[in-house]
């Protein structure tokens, strides 16, 4: 039997994906239609091993979280639990805490994952590479290539190619070490809480943990903590995924997941994909419609558009590579491209909104987004997707272009490159 813990972070965490997560926790904000963590826990439910899925945060538990995971326990007709932490305890600390809930039942062991990545989760190819490896404790880790110049955004591990044993592990290093990246799905066996209690019991007598003076003294990090240390051991193995992989951390990644995520669903179950019909609305590549969003059948959606519940579009209306928060509305001839448009805001007729994608190459799966920074280094605003907000109201023949507007925001003007607050 196996287990599934993913790490939510809480409401100091995903701070880059505002304003979106100021309406909801990030992990729940919906890309290609589902929440992100849904992502996760349909990956976890295709092992017939796993039993049960934990989730670790610090959030306070709230109406959105509980109907979430409800729903979502039902429709995979799997155990799903919420254990928040009293604080940010890092990526192992909150493991740590409630070891005794992650080992009840025995696990043969237990995968972790970060809330925020994205990925077609090879995860019983990974099992199978973690049964294969030499006996005795193990531990494996999910990677992925990058460029020399991106690697240096995550952990970066440096392994035997033979035995894929990792030698060498280093957390987001200052010069390049190696293109294999943490993709921050692990599959660990129970022993590693050995590990992570001694450095809990070190950090006990230390004056400070982790890096700053704000962390709890129980707050562990996987990287640095663990793997780190770990490393060249004989117990760290790398996995490394040929499939596609991103980090959701800001707005503009949310747009490249959706694209992602929407190309796994015309590859796993394309049932779920809207058709060209006679009287419906021109589809163009993948797009996914939810059943209650009303659409015009003279609308041309695609490719890479998610449309929400509740949505209602136009006649006319031109939508591509964007996602439509729930409640929405589109007016006749408006266009929407390369962006979000929050829960219940309202496009007018003939207007346009329009953002810039982050990705610099749409076709590659291997692409990382190079930066996910708001502002360059001479403080300008990057070149960015748009975003309204919920409650935006853009009106009648007006364009937004390269824009975050903040909610309940209505526009008089048309603007360009702007944060509007
Ligand atoms: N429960 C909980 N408690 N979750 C946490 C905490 C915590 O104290 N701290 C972080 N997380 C969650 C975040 O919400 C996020 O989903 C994930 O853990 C990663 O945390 P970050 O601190 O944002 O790390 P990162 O994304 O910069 O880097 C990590 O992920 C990369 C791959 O996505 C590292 O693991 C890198 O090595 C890795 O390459």
């Amino acid at each position: 039997m196996l287990k599934a813990v993913i790490l939510i972070g809480g409401p100091q965490k995903g701070t880059r994906f505002r304003p979106l997560s100021l309406e909801l926790p990030k992990p729940l904000f919906p890309v290609a239609g589902f929440p992100i963590i849904y992502h996760h826990i349909e990956a976890c439910c295709m092992v017939s091993e796993v039993k049960e899925i934990l989730l670790i945060g610090f959030y306070q538990p709230s109406e959105a979280l509980n109907r979430f995971i409800q729903t979502t326990q039902q429709k995979f007709k799997i155990n799903i639990r919420y254990l928040q932490e009293y604080t940010s305890l890092g990526t192992a600390g909150g493991l740590y805490h409630f070891r005794d809930q992650i080992l009840s039942g025995n696990p043969e062991g237990f995968f972790v994952f970060n809330g925020d990545v994205c990925c077609d989760f090879p995860l019983n190819d990974m099992y199978t590479f973690h049964k294969n490896l030499p006996n005795g404790t193990k531990y494996t880790i999910l990677a992925t290539e990058a460029t020399r110049k991106q690697s240096l955004n995550y952990g970066c591990l440096v392994e035997n190619p033979e035995t894929h044993e990792v030698l060498h592990y280093v957390e987001k290093p200052q010069t390049f070490v190696s293109s294999i990246i943490n993709g921050g799905v692990y599959l660990l066996s129970p022993e590693i809480f050995d590990r992570i209690g001694r450095v809990f019991q070190l950090n006990q007598n230390e004056i400070f943990s982790c890096d700053s003076f704000t962390q709890a003294k129980d707050c562990i990090r996987f990287e640095q903590d663990i793997f780190t240390p770990l490393a060249g051991t004989g117990s760290l193995f790398v996995f490394k995924t040929q499939g596609f992989w991103s980090q959701i951390k800001s707005a503009g990644s949310a747009i490249y997941a959706n694209r992602l995520y929407l190309g796994l669903y015309h590859r796993n179950h394309p049932e779920i994909l809207a058709l060209n019909e006679d009287g419906k609305p021109k589809i163009i590549g993948d797009v996914y419609i939810h059943p209650k969003a009303n659409v015009d059948p003279s609308a041309t959606l695609g490719p890479n558009v998610t449309v929400g519940e509740n949505v209602t579009i136009g006649a006319g209306v031109r939508v591509r590579e964007s996602i439509l928060l729930p409640g929405a509305t589109l007016q006749d001839h408006c266009c929407i491209l390369n962006s979000i448009v929050g829960w219940n805001s309202l496009v007018g007729a003939w207007s346009r909104v329009e953002g810039t994608p982050s990705d610099p190459n749409p076709n590659d799966k291997h692409a990382k987004i190079d930066s996910d920074a708001l502002f360059n280094s001479d403080g300008r605003l990057n070149p960015s997707i748009t975003i309204l907000g919920q409650h935006v109201i853009v009106p009648d023949e007006t364009i937004v272009l390269n824009s975050i507007i903040m909610p309940h925001k209505e526009l008089g003007l048309s603007y360009k490159n702007e944060i509007l607050l």
